[in-house]
């Protein structure tokens, strides 16, 4: 089962990924956790301003990724409509998840949000590491991420409403568009995708 998660920036996509991954045995495919490991300056530097990368990076990066697997939630891709098209060619999508949340709302939440350098565990205010700077799981170091300041937060919100919202309508037509309250607790959205999770299996 191939599931997306779309939603803005903050939204709690990684998050409930997580969640999502042990309970389902899905693989987690982050684009931006991937593109974070690389060390090819231009991409670093166009991630830091909270721009996107190019589309055919991005499906090379993922065909890679998804050959072989056989399911997986999608966390930050498809983000263009070029993506969505070849995604259609390299897989079947199950169902598309849109985490709704205000602009204002993910500034805030972005702000707080700590990641572990090693597992990429993601803590932010409604549910910290209980270690100052360390990861419960991994113990590894947290940080901020450099595009979590607010010039790079409100560039990458703008690109998600004019590129990444309008693929919710590309989508629709299949009757596979299902849309969760992401202002909500961590534990209530979760309990929300598994109902939804289920009665697509
Ligand atoms: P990416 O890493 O995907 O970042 P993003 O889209 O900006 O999304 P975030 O990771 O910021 O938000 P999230 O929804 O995962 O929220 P989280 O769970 O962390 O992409 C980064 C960059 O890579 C892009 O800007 C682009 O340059 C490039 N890129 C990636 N994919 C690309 C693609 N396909 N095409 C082109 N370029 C691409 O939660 C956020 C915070 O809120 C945390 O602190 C968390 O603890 C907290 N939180 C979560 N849920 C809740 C809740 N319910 N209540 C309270 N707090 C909560
Ligand atoms: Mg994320």
């Amino acid at each position: 089962m191939n599931i997306i998660l779309l939603g803005a920036q903050g939204s709690g996509k990684g998050t409930q990924a997580q969640l999502l991954k042990e309970k389902y045995n899905l693989i987690h495919v982050s684009t931006g956790d991937l593109l974070r490991e690389t060390t090819d300056e231009k991409i670093k530097q166009q991630m830091k301003e909270g721009k996107l990368i190019s589309d055919e990076q991005i499906i090379k990066l993922i065909k890679e990724k998804l050959s072989g697997e056989e399911g997986a939630i999608l966390d930050g891709f498809p983000r263009t409509l070029r993506q969505a098209e070849a995604l259609d060619e390299i897989t079947h999508i199950d169902g598309v998840i849109e985490l709704k949340l205000t602009d204002e709302e993910a500034l805030k939440r972005l702000s707080g949000r700590k990641t572990c350098k090693n597992c990429k565990t993601v803590y932010g205010t409604e549910n910290p590491s209980k270690k100052q700077g360390k990861c419960d799981k991994c113990t590894g170091e947290l940080y901020q991420r450099e595009d979590d300041k607010p010039e790079a937060i409100k560039k990458r919100l703008t690109a998600y409403h004019e590129e990444t919202e309008p693929l919710i309508e590309y989508y629709k037509p299949r009757k596979i568009v299902h849309t969760v309250d992401a202002s909500k607790s961590i534990k209530e959205i979760f309990a929300n995708l598994c109902k939804i999770i289920e009665e697509l299996a």
